[in-house]
């Protein structure tokens, strides 16, 4: 089995002529956290498109678990343990919080909601659920329909109803985004928590959320790779100073001087 989880070599994606991502070469280590991080519009969620097949490359490839996925359609992708946040994880606001894991966990094993189960399956279904909720500190939130929960609380049940399909690599985009200080610590130690014995790669803008949970960090500006390495390394990066410098740089606290 190979230290590379996901491999990407010259992946670009053009759209009527202008490049989003471009030549992008990009190597995920097995059971680490990596963030890929760069000011707006430097193409993150685009890779994060391409790399769950969202979107087809321009050019490039992508390699999962020794695997070429580029031609692959993203439900085959996920069946592989490659998912992504929010994908086929959609929250029903009118269910409640455990059944919403619970419809995340039935959709995993047939498809269809299949009612009809022995009761049995469906109890396992609700264990199963439990736990998951367990996971991710929802317990106490479980009767109420997802609707009615706080917003970081949401963010949470999505986690919780990724987790359901059981990935082997999660793609978690801006998993903090619009959230108060209190609940970027709790998702901050959820990530730290559902990454035991997994692979995470992490869009995130908040550059202490990376410094915290980050192994490895791949900077991205205008489509193209800036820097790699930790966060020390990069964070006293010039380059990677100058990029975010005038956009972000009072909100984020990046060092002016390394
Ligand atoms: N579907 C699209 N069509 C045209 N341009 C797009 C499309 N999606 C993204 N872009 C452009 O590609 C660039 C990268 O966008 P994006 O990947 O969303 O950046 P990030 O997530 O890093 O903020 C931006 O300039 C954006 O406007
Ligand atoms: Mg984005």
């Amino acid at each position: 089995m190979s230290d590379i989880i996901l491999e990407t070599v010259g992946l670009t994606k053009e759209f009527r002529g202008f490049v989003a991502v471009s030549d992008v070469s990009l190597r995920v280590k097995r059971g680490t956290i990596h963030g890929l991080i760069g000011p707006n519009g430097a193409g993150k969620t685009t890779c994060f498109n391409l790399l769950t097949k969202f979107l087809p490359p321009t050019r490039g490839t992508i390699t999962y678990d020794g695997r070429d996925i580029t031609a692959m359609k993203s439900a085959d992708v996920a069946r592989l343990g490659l998912v992504r946040s929010f994908q086929i994880s959609a929250v029903f606001p009118h269910l409640t919080v455990l059944e919403n894991v619970r419809v995340a966990l039935q959709r995993q094993r047939g498809g269809s909601f299949d009612f009809w189960r022995a009761d049995g399956l469906l109890r396992r279904y609700d264990d199963r659920a439990r736990e998951l909720l367990e996971d991710v500190g929802l317990i106490p939130w479980a009767t109420i329909t997802a609707g009615e929960l706080p917003y970081g609380r949401k963010r949470a049940l999505e986690i919780a109803t990724t987790l359901a399909l059981d990935p082997v690599m999660m793609l978690l985009d801006e998993p903090t985004a619009g959230m108060t200080h209190e609940d970027v610590d709790r998702i901050v130690a959820l990530v730290k928590r559902v990454a035991k014995g997994r692979t995470v790669l992490l869009v995130e803008h908040n550059l202490k959320v990376v410094a915290g949970l980050c192994d490895q960090i791949t900077v991205l500006t205008r489509g193209r790779i800036l820097a790699e390495g930790d966060y020390a390394s990069v964070s006293r990066n010039p380059e990677v100073i100058a990029a975010y410098l005038g956009t972000e740089v009072d909100s984020v606290g990046v060092p002016a001087h390394g």
